[in-house]
């Protein structure tokens, strides 16, 4: 064979039209695939604009059923529920009420959608407790006993106002044996659990922290959430949640985080894997977009397939419903 034929094996004539492209390409953007997180105020007052997180809103909780059906109707995959509580105290005890915020959200946008979007909750203490941490406080820090005992009680509040998976956030080692373990006890065997396995003590949240009104009252998550420097450990993690019971877990943020993805997927090829863009991720995009220094689709879907493509089954994004209008008139 004459070698100057394989200077001219290009890769390239595949991407001459869309048809081509859309026969070669490796990872599909689709609604279903999406993850819209709602945040829901236990008090009308508590509701509306969040500065820090323009085009996201607290939804008032008559107001929680409707915002789902629209969700619903643009083929979003799930929603995820963080509620903002009527009220604080030390030991985070509005969280696991069964009249509190979530279970009553759950309950709204069960009645509004039925099993499409599928209703994830958020399981942390930090938006009821007045100090703002994760759990609860003792003289060394996060009492990690007492903590894990209060999310699995507020996990069981919300399965059993009929959440499809809750998610405990708070990185607390245990979690997700116990929320088991209670979540079978109560005969919720069919909630699943979606653990927050790879969350790292992250800057990137720091608009959420307004909107969930979660701000530390003093010191940090630096104790218990994930060293930005490290990767392998979140294999680990990851692997622990699965052996305690763990559906599916999660890498937060997810765009920086993206070798941490494909870490959890090669080393669990078989386990759901959920990535989340988060707020601050959220924000520099929108900013950037506001000033017309990026293009709003271009960027985000950009953002979103890189996320799928590093190995996540799932995103959780402030630009879901964009997204999903996007996705549905036309290819990413
Ligand atoms: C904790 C929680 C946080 C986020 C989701 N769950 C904040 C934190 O750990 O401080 C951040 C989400 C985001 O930034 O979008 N309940």
């Amino acid at each position: 064979m004459n070698p100057s034929q394989h200077t001219d094996a290009g890769t390239s004539r595949l991407r001459r039209t869309p048809a081509l492209r859309s026969l070669v390409r490796e990872t599909t953007l689709h609604p279903s695939q999406l993850i819209e997180p709602i945040f829901v105020a236990h008090r009308d007052e508590d509701a509306g604009d969040i500065p820090s997180m323009p085009g996201v809103r607290r939804e008032r909780l008559a107001d929680v059923g409707e915002r789902a059906r629209a969700i619903a109707d643009l083929g979003i995959g799930g929603i995820l529920l963080f509620g903002v509580p009527d009220r604080k105290d030390a030991e985070g005890s509005g969280a696991w009420q069964d009249d509190g915020v979530v279970p009553q959200a759950v309950a709204r946008v069960r009645e509004a959608v039925g099993d499409r979007p599928a209703i994830i909750t958020d399981v942390c203490l930090c938006q009821y407790t007045d100090h703002g941490h994760c759990g609860v406080t003792g003289p060394h820090g996060l009492d990690i006993h007492e903590s894990v005992a209060r999310y699995a009680e507020t996990a069981v509040s919300h399965a059993r106002a009929g959440a499809d998976v809750v998610a405990p956030s708070g990185m607390i080692d245990g979690t997700v044996a116990h929320m088991r373990d209670a979540l079978n006890q109560a005969r919720l065997e069919r909630t699943a659990i979606l653990a927050y396995s790879a969350k790292y003590a992250s800057a990137f949240y720091g608009p959420f922290r307004d909107a969930a009104c979660s701000t530390p009252a003093f010191g940090d998550r630096r104790a218990h959430q994930m060293d930005p420097a490290n990767a392998r450990e979140a294999v680990r993690e990851a692997l622990q949640d699965i052996r305690e019971g763990a559906d599916a877990v999660m890498v937060k943020p997810a765009g920086m985080y993206l070798d941490v993805v494909r870490a959890i997927r090669d080393a669990q090829p078989g386990v759901p894997l959920a990535a989340y863009q988060v707020s601050g991720e959220y924000a520099m995009l929108h900013s950037a977009i506001r000033h017309g220094w990026l293009d709003e689709r271009g960027a985000v879907t950009e953002s979103l397939l890189s996320i799928r493509r590093a190995g996540a089954d799932m995103v959780i994004t402030y630009f879901a419903s964009r997204a999903a209008r996007w996705l549905a008139g036309g290819s990413a």
